[in-house]
């Protein structure tokens, strides 16, 4: 059984007012929700603030990225152990908008995820197609060809020590949500591929939806048999909207 899992990614939004009283919100009204495990995914320079302000509650917290090394000559980078100093839990890798952004590479992901799970720090790895590649018939080989990265430089066993989110960029900010059928053909593909080198990886290994998920359409998403949980950008920049749809989860 896995246990689902919502998370807010916050992207480049934030000041130290705004987050105070986000998350003043979400630990007011998050209390009831049990079964669905809550995170938070801030900028950098916000993180002392999580790590002050969610002690002492279950809700975690991570970064948006991290550098693939651990220390050293890499000006602007974030390292994996100063992340954990903070005290995230998880970090999102390979956002497409830091592939689309930021020139991110599969193999420069991949070292990413590698250097998360080297120091226990959970990996979310965004996979997702873009409009044109869906178009052109190609969502499963851009798919498969993301998680393939990560698989030959860490080996499927890595995959258990992290967490999947299936993000179809068309659905990005657009208000274009992907149809439950749409998600769930993409998660069970996903399953599928692991499953060809670990069953109990593939059993075990959570695969979120994000793409436009909000209160009105995440339990119809998260109801998916392959579908455990969201990664949420615009939506969890509301406590109210955030939390209606953790309790989906
Ligand atoms: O990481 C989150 C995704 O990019 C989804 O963003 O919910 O604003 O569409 P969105």
């Amino acid at each position: 059984m896995r246990q689902p899992l919502v998370a807010g990614n916050w992207k480049m939004n934030g000041s130290k007012a705004f987050v105070a009283e986000l998350l003043m919100g979400i630990k007011a009204s998050s209390g009831g929700i049990q079964a669905t495990e809550l995170a938070v995914c801030a900028p950098f320079p916000y993180l002392y603030l999580l790590e002050e302000l969610l002690a002492g509650t279950p809700i975690r917290y991570g970064a948006q990225d991290v550098a693939f090394e651990n220390d050293g000559a890499f000006t602007g980078q974030v390292s994996v152990k100063m992340l954990k100093d903070f005290g995230c839990h998880y970090v999102i890798i390979g956002h497409s908008e830091r592939r689309q952004f930021n020139a991110e590479t599969d193999a420069m992901i991949a070292r990413k995820y590698a250097q998360a799970i080297a120091n226990e720090l959970t990996p979310i790895l965004c996979v997702g197609e873009s409009l044109t590649e869906r178009q052109q018939g190609q969502t499963e080989a851009i798919v498969a060809r993301h998680l393939d990265a990560v698989i030959e430089l860490n080996g499927v066993d890595a995959l258990a020590k992290g967490v999947i989110a299936y993000e179809p960029v068309w659905a990005i900010g657009t208000g274009l949500t992907a149809t439950p059928e749409q998600a769930q053909e993409v998660h069970a593909f996903l399953r599928t591929r692991i499953a060809a080198h670990s069953q109990p990886v593939a059993s075990q290994v959570r695969i979120l939806y994000g793409g436009s998920m909000k209160s009105n359409n995440a339990l119809e998403l998260i109801m998916q048999p392959d579908i455990d949980g969201g990664l949420i950008g615009g939506a969890s920049l509301k406590a109210d909207e955030f939390l209606a749809i953790c309790q989906a989860g």
